[in-house]
């Protein structure tokens, strides 16, 4: 399984998140009270850059229609705000690894 570098644990802000580029796909990665999770970084609805998303009592709210995803579990905590142009889904979550303060996912 291979390993893809992602960020430094440190340069994560607290409580919020960084969108990051690697190996061809989007991440997502959020750190709450410290905890590290890693999701894919693109909407699940009609894959909104979620890098630009604010985040909202702990949950990241899509740019596009507003659907927001829970940053620990990636559970959808509120649906797109228009009805009739469909759902979102919840977030994958990626395995991911820390060593040296550097955050790999396995792919
Ligand atoms: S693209 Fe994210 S809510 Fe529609």
């Amino acid at each position: 399984m291979p390993r893809i570098k992602l960020a430094k644990v440190e340069d994560v802000p607290e409580g919020g998140t960084m969108g990051v580029k690697a190996g061809g796909k989007y991440y997502l990665v959020s750190k709450m009270e410290g905890e590290i999770n890693v999701f894919e970084g693109r909407c699940t609805h009609m894959k909104g850059p979620l890098r630009f998303g604010k985040v909202i009592d702990g949950s990241v709210k899509c740019p596009i229609h507003g659907a927001r995803f829970d940053l620990r579990s990636g559970e959808v905590t509120k649906q797109v705000s228009i009805p009739l142009i469909g759902k979102a889904k919840d977030l994958k979550k990626y395995l991911f690894t820390i060593q040296d303060g550097e955050i790999f996912v396995k792919e």
